[in-house]
């Protein structure tokens, strides 16, 4: 846990939209998908709790949207996360933080990177389900949505690790839909290709711009808003439907290795 107290309550009411009364936690909303999946879900009305480790980025963030509670938590210290989450109620559970390292094959990686990788995309995920699914359960309604990627569906080399999470990701949804079928509770996960406008890419190269440049050279690939777009379509669906698996690519990516770009 790092810095202010997580408790900071985000009751503000008062919004319209069709999320309004409904209050949604979202991890890794200090960039990327989790900040563009926090306006869009402001924006539809819910209350939020914005989750991730630098407290400032949620701050600002907090000011842009009219309000919204901050906790400064990583996902990984599972004591923090249960200390932290203990009795809080929400309506929507969005599952977004997450990290590739490298792209090392698998002979030559560095188990540290493994290590990280595997305790914030899955132990994360596992731990946060854990700590709020269980008042979901005993309110008898609510939605947890995964982030996953199409890496949890396919794999590509120099991708081992980061392909494993996501496809443990997808094994966790699956394996809490058959769990909690008929408790009111709606399991979802969305599958991205390629999203650029996300730091994802700085991250996992570790800042060589030029190589992030090139990971998207000649595609234009999704954009934050897009996947935010269908979390906010499938959180609005009627409580008989649950969208269960929504795959998202770029028009450009037809599979995890095959990507078409622009010649020059
Ligand atoms: N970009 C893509 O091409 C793509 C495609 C498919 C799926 N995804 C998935 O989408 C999700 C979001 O990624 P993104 O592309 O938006 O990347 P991003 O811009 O790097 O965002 C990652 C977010 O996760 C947070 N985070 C990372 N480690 C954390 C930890 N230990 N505890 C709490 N928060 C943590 C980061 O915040 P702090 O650093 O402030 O903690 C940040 O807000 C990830 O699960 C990723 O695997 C991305």
């Amino acid at each position: 846990m790092i810095g202010m107290n997580a408790r900071a309550d985000s009751r503000d009411g008062g919004k319209d939209g069709p999320l309004a009364g409904r209050r949604a936690w979202i991890s890794g909303a200090s960039s990327g998908i989790g900040l563009a999946c926090a306006r869009a879900l402001r924006g539809a009305g819910a209350e939020l709790v914005l989750c991730a480790r630098r407290a400032d980025r949620l701050q600002q963030l907090t000011v842009e949207l009219g309000g919204a509670g901050v906790l400064a938590l990583d996902v990984t210290d599972r004591a923090a996360v249960e200390r932290e989450l203990a009795g809080m109620e929400v309506d929507i559970v969005i599952n977004n933080a997450g990290l590739a390292l490298g792209v090392d094959k698998l002979s030559a990686g560095d188990p540290a990177d493994w290590q990280r990788v595997i305790d914030t995309n899955v132990m994360g995920v596992l731990s946060v389900t854990r700590a709020l699914l269980p008042g979901m359960l005993a309110r008898g309604r609510g939605d947890v949505l995964m982030i996953g990627s199409v890496a949890g569906r396919q794999v590509y080399p120099g991708g081992g690790v980061y392909c494993a999470s996501k496809h443990a990701v997808r094994a966790i949804y699956e394996a809490l839909r058959l769990e909690h079928v008929g408790s009111g509770v709606r399991f979802s996960t969305v599958d991205p290709g390629m999203v650029t406008n996300t730091e994802f890419s700085n991250v996992r190269l570790r800042g060589d711009e030029a190589r992030v440049k090139a990971v998207y050279q000649g595609v234009d690939p999704l954009q934050p808003q897009d996947v935010a777009e269908a979390v906010l379509w499938i959180l609005t669906r009627p409580p008989h439907v649950n969208v269960g698996e929504l795959v998202l690519w770029a028009s450009a990516q037809a599979s995890t290795t095959s990507v078409h770009r622009r010649p020059g």
